[in-house]
Formats: structure tokens, C-alpha cells, sequence
């Protein structure tokens, strides 16, 4: 059974994400998407949060299990017994941190194997902190995130005016 791992900080998870754990989850027979719990650096959303939007945005894919890790991601991958770690590309600009990431994975753990997934066109632009950039000021965001995190991302900021009790 081939298993992957789909690893990222999903702060929160966009369209673009969503994309890219459809492909390859019809390429494994099962995806984990980890989302990285990293005690260093606060996020907008916290990890419950984050995993929630996650598997809500990806429950129409079966073969999909939201997890989440702290610490290396070689760790994770050995105690999933997994050897494919899945990344996907944006544009060329996300190539030089992502080979880094592979190389430093590739020496930790020779075993391991990175695939990247090329993103569709319409969600080359996208990442998170955009998303959450344009939102905070005011920007539309349709057709950029799954609705859960729409939703939540009103909850956590309200536009002007609006009474959320
Ligand atoms: O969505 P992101 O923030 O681009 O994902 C980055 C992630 C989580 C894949 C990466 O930061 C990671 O794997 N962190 C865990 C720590 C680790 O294993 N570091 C060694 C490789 S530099």
C-alpha cells in the first residue's frame, strides 16, 4: 500500500491545498495531510483549528486522514512508515526553498522521496498569508479558500460594523 504525506503549516488551508491533495491522493492509496505544529512561531488559526479546516475541506476525499506533527518531518514520516513526502509548486520562485527542504530531508533520511506537484494555473498566486492579507483588508477572497475557512476567517475578524455576538 503506497502512503504519502502531504506536510505544510496550513495556516489556514486554501483551494490551492485542496488541489494538490486531490491529485495526489489519486496517485497513493492513502494521504496524510500533516499539518506542522510548531511550538516557535504562533499562528493566525491554532492546530485544532487548523486540522478542523483541513478535514473539512478535504472530507469529499476518502482516502484522505488529517494529522498533525511537531518536530522533524523525517520523524513523522518513519513513525507513518511512509516514504513519500508530496509539496506542491506554485512558481519557480518556490522552487529554491523547496529543493532545500528536499535536500535537507534527502540527507536526514536517504530513504525518503519528494514529489512536487505542479499547481493549476488559477492558483499560482495563491498562498495563505495572502489570502489572509486581502481578507483583513477587505479584499474578496471567493473562490480562494474552502467555505469552513471562510467562515472562520469572519469569526476571527469581523468586517467593520458587523456585531458578531
Ligand atoms: O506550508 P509550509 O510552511 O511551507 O510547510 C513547511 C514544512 C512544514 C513542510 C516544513 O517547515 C517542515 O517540514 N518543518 C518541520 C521541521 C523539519 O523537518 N525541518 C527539516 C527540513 S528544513
Amino acid at each position: 500500500m503506497r502512503k504519502a504525506v502531504y506536510p505544510g503549516s496550513f495556516d489556514p488551508i486554501t483551494n490551492g491545498h485542496v488541489y494538490i491533495a486531490e491529485r495526489s491522493a489519486a496517485l497513493f492509496d492513502e494521504l496524510v495531510v500533516a499539518v506542522l505544529y510548531n511550538t516557535q512561531k504562533q499562528g493566525t488559526f491554532n492546530i485544532e483549528e487548523r486540522k478542523a479546516m483541513a478535514r473539512e475541506a478535504l472530507i469529499h476525499i476518502p482516502n484522505v486522514h488529517v494529522s498533525s506533527f511537531e518536530g522533524l518531518l523525517v520523524d513523522f514520516m518513519r513513525q507513518e512508515r511512509s516514504r513519500i513526502i508530496i509539496r506542491g509548486l506554485r512558481a519557480l520562485s518556490d522552487f529554491e526553498y523547496e529543493f532545500q527542504l528536499a535536500q535537507m530531508n534527502r540527507q536526514l533520511a536517504p530513504e525518503i522521496e519528494t514529489f512536487f506537484i505542479v499547481t493549476e494555473a488559477q492558483y499560482s498566486y495563491l498562498s495563505s498569508r495572502s489570502v489572509k492579507e486581502v481578507f483583513h483588508f477587505g479584499g474578496s477572497i471567493q473562490g480562494m479558500v474552502p467555505p469552513g475557512v471562510y467562515r472562520r476567517l469572519r469569526e476571527r475578524f469581523p468586517p467593520p460594523g458587523l456585531d458578531m455576538r
